[in-house]
């Protein structure tokens, strides 16, 4: 459905550091005057910077510590019910770097939608900008998928990529894709609140009245 300023989309952000990328959906709901609602940003570690910079936006703002608890289980069960009593239609997870188990994957099936450093199903998990150099890949990239209970895998929303050059480095590839994680990521939300994403039968997303939903660098093509 398309949301509107009475019904709007209601999103959890999920953090665990800087939270650049919550930034920008923030930003991107406040420029837009998306029909968005942010019911939580939700850190696992007290002192990720993008709380302080979410609760100065009036943002609520809320830390549940994986460390309170004794294992994965345990905390997984403590955020799902935190997450079911605040009712979000989508939780997006913004640099949130918890693995989070089969059981709470599947209790918010496809509504789950994470942003990974790479161009998936290439290099999952961590260090995906050494592993890009690694492999010589010429474009390196960013995904925003649908989250399923295997680790950075699953239906692809929407990709920008960027090409890799002689002398990048790890940190020069994290800079110069950071920006593109923003834009794709605040466009995927705009696709949200419009009602279009759709999660079809056999995994594969389709938004409605979207040919094409990859970026280079920070062209979207049309
Ligand atoms: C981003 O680059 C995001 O893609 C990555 O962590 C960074 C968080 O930055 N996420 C993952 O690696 C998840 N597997 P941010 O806190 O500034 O948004």
């Amino acid at each position: 459905m398309e949301h509107t300023p009475e019904q709007p989309l209601r999103v959890a952000i999920l953090i665990s550091g800087r939270g650049s990328n919550m930034q920008a959906l923030v930003d991107a709901v406040a420029a837009d005057h998306l029909p968005v609602q942010v019911c939580t940003v939700l850190s696992n570690r007290a002192d990720a910077a993008g709380l302080d910079w979410a609760r100065a936006r009036g943002l609520p703002v809320e830390c549940l510590s994986h460390r309170d608890f004794e294992s994965r289980d345990a905390f997984d069960a403590a955020l799902l019910a935190r997450l079911d009593a605040l009712a979000p239609d989508f939780i997006l997870l913004a640099g949130f770097m918890r693995v989070l188990g089969s059981d709470f994957v599947r209790h918010f099936d496809g509504r789950i939608i994470n942003i990974h450093p790479s161009l998936l199903p290439a290099f999952p998990g961590l260090h995906t900008h050494q592993q890009a150099l690694a492999q010589g890949v010429q474009w390196h990239g960013c995904t925003v998928h649908f989250v399923t209970p295997v680790l950075d895998h699953g239906p692809i929303i929407a990709q920008g990529a960027i090409p890799v050059g002689a002398s990048d480095t790890p940190d020069s590839l994290a800079a110069r894709l950071l920006p593109i994680e923003h834009r794709v990521y605040a466009q995927v939300l705009r696709w949200l609140a419009e009602g279009r994403v759709a999660l079809e039968e056999g995994g594969c997303v389709r938004v409605a009245g979207v040919e094409h939903r990859a970026w280079a660098g920070d062209t979207l093509f049309e």
